[in-house]
Formats: structure tokens, sequence, C-alpha cells
């Protein structure tokens, strides 16, 4: 393996410009050459390649976002935009192709596999979206930024006795509002993989009132959706004003956690090492605490399961 390239795809996250910097610096100290892609697979196929030496990621470990540059490319499911993709990489006479990012790219990095291009994928997302992987890159640095939200909510809300809806990201996967409740001592957690009730919402608020509690912290998931619907729900049986915060974009930014660049170090060493193996079609992970690989066909068919057992501590000591 004499040259590898490395692109980063789909939404961004923190810690992502920590396995940046993991792939290219193993990669150079094998002596392999690392080219980097810019925009993902939009600028793979528009031919975005640049060489990166040890300079290009100084001083990027601390930093959220990607020096790479991110985008979406909704063509990049057609067959005739991979094969120009695989001839790109060709051309450019690279051997291996790492791909940052979450189950989307992860897609798109097995066609590029299938047509022959050595590739290897790193969870990028804070979504923890991947049934694979115990954790992705920027997870942890996104429960962080929510928990730090929701410390702000408490105050207001304990000093105007209201109940505050936060609505946090991570898609269809709640595991982003599950973490970040439970480390916020919120009241109540509220996510995709569990029916919840509104019902059982204001109960929890009435039964709360007989025992002098007046202010309430709710962390929905976004893939739940109806926030607005139970806020006017909560006003209208408890008479409790309600308001709601979405917190967005503000959880995709930011310094990665000390958990994400060790993370990041991990998966990108490890992503290198398989390409030097001569291993393709595969993805890094981690589980029980061990750095994983498997092959990214298996991985994507894999179904999340959602931890019910951290739901139940959740509810139990709110
Ligand atoms: P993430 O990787 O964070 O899940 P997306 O779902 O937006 O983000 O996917 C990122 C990109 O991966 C898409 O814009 C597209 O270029 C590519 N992609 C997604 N799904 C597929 C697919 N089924 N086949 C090929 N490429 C895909
Ligand atoms: O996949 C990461 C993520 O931030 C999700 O949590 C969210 O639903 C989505 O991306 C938002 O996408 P966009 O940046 O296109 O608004």
């Amino acid at each position: 393996m004499k040259k590898i390239a490395i692109l980063t795809s789909g939404g961004d996250a923190p810690g992502m410009n920590a396995a940046i910097r993991a792939v290219v610096r193993t990669a150079l100290h094998n002596g392999i050459e690392v080219m980097g892609v810019e925009r993902g697979f939009y600028g793979l196929i528009n031919g975005e390649l640049k060489p990166m030496d040890r300079n290009s990621v100084s001083d990027i470990v601390h930093k959220g976002g990607t020096i790479l540059k991110t985008a979406r490319l909704e063509t990049f499911k057609d067959r005739a935009v991979q094969e120009k993709a695989a001839q790109v990489l060709r051309i450019f006479g690279i051997e291996g192709l790492v791909v940052v990012g979450g189950d989307g790219s992860f897609h798109g990095a097995a066609k590029l596999s299938e047509l022959g291009i050595n590739t290897i994928g790193i969870p990028g997302t804070i979504d923890n979206d991947l049934a694979y992987t115990d954790f992705t890159l920027g997870f942890d640095t996104a429960v962080d930024t929510v928990v730090e939200a929701i410390n702000k909510l408490k105050d207001t809300s304990a000093s105007h006795e209201r109940c505050s809806i936060v609505e946090v990201m991570g898609r269809h996967c709640g595991d982003i509002a599950l973490y970040a409740g439970i480390a916020g001592g919120a009241e109540l957690v509220v996510v995709p993989e569990k029916p919840y009730s509104v019902n059982d919402v204001v109960k929890l608020i009435l039964e709360g009132r007989s025992r002098d509690k007046h202010h309430y912290l709710i962390v929905m998931a976004e893939g739940v959706g109806g926030a607005k619907e139970m806020a006017e729900e909560i006003e209208e049986v408890t008479g409790l004003e309600t308001r709601i915060t979405v917190l967005g974009h503000i959880q995709r930014g930011g310094s990665p956690s000390s958990a994400d660049r060790i993370l990041a170090a991990k998966f990108g060493h490890r992503a290198v090492e398989l390409l030097m193996e001569g291993k393709t079609s595969r993805v890094v992970g981690i589980r029980d605490n061990h750095i994983i690989d498997m092959d990214i066909h298996e991985a994507l068919a894999m179904e999340n399961v959602f931890d019910e057992k951290l739901l139940t501590i959740a509810q139990e000591i709110s």
C-alpha cells in the first residue's frame, strides 16, 4: 500500500478532525502517502483531492467540524456516479480509502468497495445510530453540549416554576436524549424507540405537585416529534407554563471531548492498519471497550438495539 485517501461525509461530528489526524499520521509513519478528499463524495467525483502532510493536520485535534469539509450528494446512489468516483481514485493512484461518516456514508463506502476500491469506514456521527458499535465519534461531545444546555435551562425553569421541553438531535435514534437526560438529571426522557403518552406526562406533573414540585425538564428526541402538542397539553391540563427549546445544530459543533479524541485516535490508527493488512469493505468500531472491525454490509444490516435498561434507570432515578 503506497497511497491512500480519506474523506468525511454526511453530518459533521466533533472528533472528525482528530480522526483525520490519526489516519494521516499513522499512514505517514508507515511510509504511506495520504490525500485528503474535500467535500465527501461530491468532492471525490469532482477530483477535489489534495496531498496531506504532517503539517496539514497540525493543531486540529481540538477543533470541531472537519477540515476536509463535508457534503451530502443524493446522486451517489447511482451506479454511474459511484463508478466515476472509483475511476477518479484509480486516476490518482489511490489504493485504499477511509470514509468517516454515518450510516448513509457507509452505504456509499460499501458501493465503492464493491467496485474494487479497498475501503474502510470510521463511524462519525453525533447520532450514535450504528448498531454494530457501542459508540460513534461525536456522540460523547454532543451529549456534553446538551447537558450544558440542560444545566442552564434548569436554572431558568426552576426560577419561573415552569416546565422546559428540550428537543435534541439524533434522527431516528434516542441515544442523545437518553444519555443527556440521565447526565442532566431530567425529570423525563422521551425517545422514538419507546411509545409514550401525553397523559402519563401530565400524570407525572400532577403527582409532582402533590410533593410540592413545580419545575420540570423533559428531554425529547427529535425522532419523536410533537413537542408543541405536548407543551400545549401540559399547559392546558396542569396550568404549568411550558417552554420549548430546540437545540439544533449547536449539538454538532464544538471542541471534541477527550473521549471522542481518544476514540478517533484508535479508530484512525486501526483503519490504516486494516488497509496495510490488505483488508477492504470493513468498518471499525468499539464494543465492550475493545476496538473491533467487521464487514461493512454485515454492520449495516444490524438492527439497533435500544438500551431498555438505561431508560429504566433514567425513569427510576428521575
Ligand atoms: P450520514 O453518513 O451522516 O448518515 P447521510 O445519510 O446524509 O449522512 O449520507 C451521506 C451521503 O452518503 C449521502 O449524501 C450520499 O452521498 C451517500 N449515501 C447515502 N446513502 C447511500 C446509498 N444508499 N448508496 C450510496 N451512497 C449513499
Ligand atoms: O445525522 C446528524 C444530524 O445532525 C441529525 O441528528 C439531524 O437529524 C440531521 O443530521 C440534521 O441534518 P442537517 O445538517 O442537514 O440539518
